[in-house]
C-alpha cells in the first residue's frame, strides 16, 4: 500500500500546485491516500476553511498543521467543523481541535494520523511530543497498523531523535516546517519510515516561500515588514510511504518533487 505525505502547502501558489500535481502523483505512484500539511495555506502563514476545501477532498484525505495553526484568526471556530484537520497534539487541551484521528483508506484499512510539533527552536507552548506520541499510540486501536506521525519541528536532531523513539511503534515519521526536503529518507531498523522534511509546496526561487526581496530587506535592515508569499516557479515537494497493511511496516520511502509546468 502506498501513500503520500506533501510538505508544507504555501499560499495560493501552493494551493494550484496541490490541485494541479496531487492527482497526477496520486496516480503515478498509486496512492489512495494523502496527508498534507496545510499550515501556510491561506496567505502564508495558518489555514482556514476556505482554502482548504479547495484541497479537500478532491486531492488531499488529511491536513496536518503546526506553529502557524492560529494565524489566521477565523480558524479557532472554524477547525471544529473540519473532522479531516489535525492540529498537533501537543499544544494545549485548552484549545480547539484534535492532534489525531483514525481515518478510512479507500485503497484498505484505517490510516492513524497524528500532528506533533517540535520545541527546539520553536515557539513556546507546546508540550513535551514524546510524551503525547506515548499516550496516543496507547489510545489507537491495536489493530490499527498504519500510524503516520507529521513531526513538525525545527532542529534535524528532536527530528531524528522522535524517529527513533517510534522506531517499530509507527509506519512512518514524516518532519515538516522547515520548508526544505531532506535527502535522509530511509527505513529505520524496527521498520519506520522516516525523513527529517519532506519540503515545501511553494516557490522556487524563494526563502521558504516568501519573496527574496522582503526578506533580504529584513535580514539586512533589522526592520519589520510584511514578506510576501511568491506565487510563481512553485515546485511541490512530498514523500510516498510504502508500507505492509497486515503489520504496518514501511517497506520504502521516497522523496518526491514536482515543478507545476510553465504554461499554467
Ligand atoms: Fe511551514
Ligand atoms: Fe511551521
Amino acid at each position: 500500500m502506498n501513500l503520500l505525505f506533501i510538505g508544507d502547502i504555501v499560499g495560493k501558489g501552493g494551493r494550484n500546485a496541490v490541485k494541479r500535481l496531487v492527482p497526477e502523483l496520486r496516480r503515478e505512484f498509486n496512492c489512495q491516500f494523502c496527508i498534507a500539511n496545510a499550515e501556510n495555506i491561506a496567505g502564508g502563514g495558518g489555514a482556514n476553511a476556505k482554502c482548504l476545501k479547495e484541497i479537500y477532498p478532491n486531492a488531499v484525505d488529511v491536513v496536518t498543521m503546526g506553529d502557524h495553526t492560529w494565524d489566521q484568526k477565523e480558524f479557532q471556530h472554524e477547525i471544529e467543523g473540519l473532522p479531516f484537520v489535525l492540529r498537533p497534539a501537543n499544544f494545549s487541551f485548552r484549545q480547539p481541535g484534535r492532534g489525531y484521528g483514525v481515518f478510512r483508506n479507500p485503497g484498505g484499512g484505517d490510516v492513524a494520523v497524528i500532528d506533533l510539533a517540535g520545541r527546539i527552536f520553536m515557539r513556546d507552548g507546546s508540550n513535551c511530543p514524546f510524551d503525547a506520541a506515548d499516550k496516543i499510540l496507547e489510545d489507537i486501536p491495536k489493530n490499527v497498523k498504519c500510524r503516520i506521525v507529521d513531526f513538525h519541528a525545527e532542529a534535524t536532531s528532536e527530528k531524528a531523535a522522535m524517529a527513533y523513539y517510534l522506531d517499530g511503534r509507527v509506519t512512518a515519521v514524516i518532519g515538516t516546517h522547515t520548508h526544505v526536503q531532506t535527502s535522509d529518507a530511509k527505513i529505520l531498523p524496527g521498520g519506520t519510515a522516516f525523513i527529517s522534511d519532506a519540503g515545501m509546496v511553494g516557490a522556487e526561487f524563494s526563502v521558504l516561500g516568501r519573496k527574496v526581496e522582503d526578506v533580504l530587506f529584513k535580514f539586512l535592515s533589522g526592520m519589520p515588514g510584511r514578506l510576501a508569499v511568491k506565487e510563481t516557479d512553485i515546485r511541490l515537494d512530498g514523500v510516498v510511504i510504502s508500507y505492509d497493511i497486515p503489520t504496518g511496516k514501511a517497506t520504502a520511502i521516497q522523496a518526491v518533487s514536482r515543478m507545476v509546468p510553465h504554461a499554467d
